[in-house]
């Protein structure tokens, strides 16, 4: 077993390693930045009929309802193409209106999780077009789909979605791209400029990697706290709600994720000397909304996390602990302030004693009710 993780204590911390490896993967033979191409078969070959698509709907569960949230801001934003995303579980009960032609794009690591399965079998009879976006090959999701992307993640152990999830964001972004560029909701040089941001990533999450001891330090300090809260805006809300979820999945620590000004209509109220609050706070349009925000929980006497950019000055004078991650522009940095959260979750785990790779209750793919 200690060959199966290649050196690492878990499996879960080597795929939260393999990333600029697994996103290289996921963008290979794709996404081509001095060609300034993106090459995606199951976007090309129905092209027509995605981009007249009056709305667009995101069935998935778990961490992969989390990326299709960060893709419905980055596809309402760049091909102006309304964008739904629902729980699978929900969306198969509650006979919901689908109608010939609508496009659903399903997320699934597995490829077998039953109500997300079930939920497209219902829209497929209904004459949807389903796109998958699955990472395990030859799943029964990625069967059922009429076309997808796969992730290219490789297989993941580890019950908490690290790698895959970054391989989930990279193939939606990639498809939201294509989709703007035919549809021209966005200019070439734009273009061009996300594609380079996107080739970028790698490396940006490697850096990341390389500050695993301060990340760790902080989760060190932190481990015995009851509850956790994460706030994110805008692109890194959908990061907020994944880290709060990581955490509880693996160190068994309550945590809530919300969007950063939702919080002044009930967690607030859960704010004292001893809560953590984690901000995803890196610089983007809605930087000043956050700080702003970071300035309400500091007055509460809330200990402040903050995930930023590189080169922010303001964010640590209001910060008992930051962490400072590469700058990218703001529909990429989900990919990159995720793992942060990851390494921040895994090392609280582990101070707590749980079994990371096989948390209680949990299973890696839900494929029962
Ligand atoms: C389970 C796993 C999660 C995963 C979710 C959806 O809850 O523990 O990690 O995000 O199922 O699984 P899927 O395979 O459909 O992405």
């Amino acid at each position: 077993a200690a060959i199966e993780k290649g050196g690492y204590d878990h499996f879960m911390l080597k795929e939260i390693y393999e990333q600029p490896s697994t996103i290289q993967d996921c963008l290979r033979g794709r996404l081509n930045a001095s060609a300034g191409t993106i090459t995606m078969s199951g976007i090309d070959d129905h092209i027509d009929q995605i981009i007249n698509a009056n709305r667009i709907m995101i069935v998935a569960c778990g961490t992969s309802w989390h990326a299709g949230l960060v893709a419905e801001y980055i596809i309402e934003e760049l091909c102006r193409i309304p964008v739904e995303v629902e729980y699978a579980s929900e969306f198969r009960y509650r006979n919901p209106i689908v109608n010939k032609g609508d496009i659903i794009i399903a997320i699934s690591q597995s490829g077998e999780t039953a109500d997300t399965l079930v939920a497209l079998e219902k829209a497929k009879e209904n004459g949807a077009f389903i796109f998958g976006v699955v990472n395990a090959v030859g799943s029964s999701i990625a069967r059922i789909a009429h076309a997808g992307a796969y992730t290219h993640a490789g297989h993941e152990i580890g019950v908490a979605s690290t790698k895959a999830f970054t391989g989930q964001l990279a193939v939606l972004m990639m498809a939201a791209l294509k989709i703007a560029l035919k549809k021209g909701t966005i200019n070439n040089e734009r273009f061009q400029e996300l594609l380079n941001e996107l080739a970028d990533v790698p490396e940006k999450v490697a850096a990341i990697l390389k500050n695993a001891d301060a990340i760790k330090a902080i989760a060190l300090k932190y481990k015995d706290a009851k509850d956790f809260l994460f706030l994110g805006r805008g692109y890194n809300f959908p990061i907020a709600l994944e880290g709060a979820l990581k955490l509880k999945e693996i160190s068994y620590i309550h945590a809530e994720g919300y969007p950063a000004a939702e919080m002044k209509h009930g967690p607030i109220a859960l704010v004292d000397d001893q809560l953590p609050v984690v901000f995803i706070a890196t610089k983007d349009s809605y930087h000043e909304k956050i700080v702003s925000n970071m300035q309400e929980i500091k007055a509460r006497k809330g200990k402040i996390i903050a995930v930023i950019t590189e080169g922010d000055t303001i964010s640590p004078t209001m910060s008992d602990d930051v962490i400072a991650i590469p700058t990218a522009d703001e529909l990429i940095a989900p990919i990159i302030s995720v793992i942060p959260l990851q390494l921040l979750s895994y090392y609280t785990g582990i101070a707590k004693g749980v079994d990371v790779d096989k948390p209680r209750n949990l299973a890696k793919s839900v494929t029962v009710e």
